[in-house]
């Protein structure tokens, strides 16, 4: 009966009330006999860490950057970069926390941030919308002008900001080549569009295309200071999981190796902060849901395939059949035993492939775009040889991402699942899998 299980407001500190299904806390299922997490906020995405001595060199750059607005003029523009979960957007925060108490405490300074994502703003105008936006605090964007009449919408809002204000972008790399902008937002005072304010632009960015593409214009306009966030060692991530770990975890219940493990699988991979604090608490959380009084190294590569099965699943939605196809290729050559393998050899194999699927097969150079996007997905290694005499280069491609996880989110697609199915008798008899 429904009414039994509804326990009255009076009677929810009762723990051994007849009504409760399961008679005392203590056998109700969310109730669990060790104890894992002291403060298991730590370990979640948004947790705002107060110290990043990692990254003191580019702190310091960034402080020198932004320094000159704290002397009357306006602070340099910078252009940070670097692969995922490097502490870029983390970095960036604490220093503008940081010149924002300045400014509190100071009458030097009056500051205005305006920090936001260019995400899904994938032009110039749309990007400009979405600041003005931001400065109005409204949740509506303008629209229907032309882009001139939105940037001067823009140069008029600053207007009503502080002497000296700051404009954050991350994920800049969304406005792609559409970057006029990010040119003249840095030149707006020195060409009379804005008269009372300094501005400076604070790009951030992991598209390592993204930077070489811009026009050398925006380079010129944008990058008074660049910084790059090299990709963590091993070293760096545990001294950043020991912290972490320290406030998270109950005393003692961390296995000795399971920090260095967690930072050696994630440095392995892009030496990402993000990732190494994902294993380390879904490492955790596999320990509190078995009950084990410890964390140990087991749970850790449990985790780390549950995570890596995770990104694939995720990032092979997205892929398009002629990625698939690509990809299929990569990984019968892996299971040959031939990869690095050069385009060429990757387009023979993707030929046989698509013939048995009866599939629209494309030229050897398509191909080769599908292979570097696939690259960029983080699903293959790409890298470059140079040939020698002619001077020439070309792409080698390994697959990334584990064999056996791969081929079997592949074969839930009904599509291509009888060349998977094949692929896997193969790899299993030389047992690579
Ligand atoms: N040196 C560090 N000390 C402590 N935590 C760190 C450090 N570097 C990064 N982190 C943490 O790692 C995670 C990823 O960092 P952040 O979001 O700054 O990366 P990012 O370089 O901006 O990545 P993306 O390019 O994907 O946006 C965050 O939870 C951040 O708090
Ligand atoms: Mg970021």
């Amino acid at each position: 009966m429904i009414s039994e299980l509804l326990v009255p407001d009076n009677m929810t500190g009762d723990e051994t009330n007849s009504g409760n299904p399961y008679g005392t806390l203590d056998s109700n299922p969310y109730s669990t006999s060790v104890e894992v997490f002291a403060d298991e906020s730590v370990l979640k995405e948004d947790w705002q860490p107060e110290q990043l001595p990692e990254r003191e060199p580019e702190l310091e750059e960034i402080r020198n950057a932004l320094a000159p607005a704290t002397r009357g003029v306006n602070a340099h523009n910078l252009f940070l970069y670097g692969k995922t979960g490097q502490g870029k957007t983390v970095a960036i925060d604490h220093e503008i926390e940081l010149l924002q108490e300045y400014a509190d405490d100071s009458d030097d300074l009056n500051l205005s941030v305006i920090k936001t994502s260019a995400n899904n703003q994938t032009t110039s105008y749309q990007l400009c919308a979405h600041l003005i936006k931001e400065i109005r605090g409204g949740t509506k964007k303008p629209s229907g002008i032309d882009q001139q009449s939105m940037f001067d919408l823009l140069y008029q809002e600053i207007g009503s900001l502080e002497d000296t204000v700051i404009i954050v972008i991350d994920e800049i790399d969304a406005i792609g080549s559409n970057d006029e902008l990010l040119y003249e937002l840095p030149r707006a005072r020195k060409n009379g569009h804005i008269e009372d304010q300094w501005v400076s632009v604070i790009g951030i960015s992991n598209n390592l295309q993204f930077r070489d593409n811009l026009s050398p214009k925006v380079k010129d306009s944008l990058y008074d200071s660049e910084i790059e966030f090299a990709p963590y060692n091993a070293n760096q991530l545990t001294t950043i999981l020991e912290r972490r770990a320290e406030r998270a975890f109950v005393d003692g219940v961390l296995d000795g190796e399971v920090i260095p493990l967690c930072s050696a699988f994630a440095a392995q991979d892009e030496g990402s902060a993000r990732q190494a604090i994902r294993l380390l608490y879904k490492a955790g959380e596999l320990a509190l849901n078995r009950d084990d009084e410890a964390v140990d190294e087991q749970h850790v590569r449990e985790a780390r395939d549950i995570l890596e099965r995770k990104r694939i699943e995720e990032g092979m939605r997205s892929l398009t059949t002629q990625d698939q196809f690509a990809l299929l290729s990569v990984v019968a050559l892996e299971i040959d035993e031939e990869t690095p393998a050069r385009t060429r050899q990757v387009f023979q194999k993707y030929k046989s492939i698509v013939d048995r699927l009866d599939g629209n097969q494309l030229v050897e150079r398509r191909v080769r775009d599908h292979l570097q996007s696939l690259g960029m997905q983080g699903f293959l290694l790409a890298e470059t040889r140079n040939t020698g005499i002619q001077g020439g280069s070309h792409y080698r491609f390994e697959l990334k991402t584990d064999l056996e996880a791969t081929l079997d989110i592949l074969g839930e697609d009904g599509r291509i699942d009888d060349v998977v199915e094949d692929l896997v008798d193969i790899a299993s008899a030389k047992r690579l899998m």
